[in-house]
């Protein structure tokens, strides 16, 4: 894994940051076993940042991957959110339960939360990735200067452009089959839903960037696979899923 070489990573695969899935023990297991783990913090605030690096820290000393959201805070629509509200009342009832007075966000923008930049550049975990879009320069050089391997998700070749003009170390290239959330930058802009294959080999034939595969790859014939078209890794989600260390089951 020449791009990740400096990480001293055995095997050529990620666990993938699934937030309120992936757990500290999980990324914990997966380090110790000689991959990437990884931790996301996109629903969570800094000091629940700091906590889940610490409990991280304190089960391994290898490196692994802390995942934020960077996407922008939704758009306010007082009326959508009241007829959403309607909506779902009666399911509320249907268990006994009242639906919630007001809707709220749980996922934390990175590029508008300078306690969780503050958070990473101190704790500088080896690697940390982006998801969803990519944050100001400054916050990407204040990680750089921490000593931070940066990664970004790309769901095309435009998102990889941006990403390596701004800098970032190396691509999660996560095809349509990618579980749970796929960080498209712009959920407006026009999307080519290019599979994992596609989107694989594209990146790596177009970016010069490290390419890690993510969407679809279950086992050691997928990671195979995604290594011949040229990716450097694999990132593996859901196949991690049912592992004792997961909160799938408990989140
Ligand atoms: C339950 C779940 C939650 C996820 N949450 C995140 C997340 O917080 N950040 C992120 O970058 N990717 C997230 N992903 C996407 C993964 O990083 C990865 O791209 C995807 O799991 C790969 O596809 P696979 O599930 O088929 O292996 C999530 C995936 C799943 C299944």
């Amino acid at each position: 894994m020449p791009a990740l070489d400096r990480l001293a990573i055995a095997l050529p695969l990620i666990q993938a940051p699934m937030a309120g899935t992936s757990t500290p023990a999980l990324a914990a297991a997966v380090a110790e076993a000689g991959g990437l783990g990884s931790i996301a913090v996109g629903a969570t605030d800094a000091a629940g940042a700091r906590a889940m690096i610490a409990d991280l820290r304190a089960r391994t000393a290898r490196p692994f991957n802390v995942n934020v959201f960077v996407h922008e805070p939704p758009r306010r629509d007082a009326g959508r959110e009241a007829a959403w509200l309607d909506a779902l009342a009666p399911r509320f009832r249907a268990f006994g339960a009242e639906p919630p007075p007001a809707l709220d966000e749980i996922y934390r923008g990175f590029a508008h939360d300078p306690a969780m930049l503050a958070a990473l550049v101190e704790t500088a975990p080896a690697v940390v990735s982006f998801h969803f879009g990519l944050p100001p320069a400054p916050a990407i050089a204040a990680l750089k200067a921490a000593g931070c391997l940066l990664l970004s998700t790309a769901t095309s070749l435009d998102e990889a452009e941006a990403a390596r003009r701004a800098g970032i170390d190396a691509l999660v290239a996560q095809g349509w089959e990618a579980g749970g959330h796929r960080g498209c930058f712009d959920p407006d802009a026009a999307d080519d839903r290019l599979g994992t294959l596609a989107l694989t080999r594209l990146l790596t034939l177009r970016t010069g960037l490290p390419v890690i595969a993510a969407g679809g790859i279950m086992d050691g014939a997928g990671i195979r696979a995604a290594l011949a078209l040229g990716a450097v890794a694999a990132q593996l989600g859901t196949a991690f899923i049912a592992c004792p260390e997961s909160s799938a089951d408990t989140a």
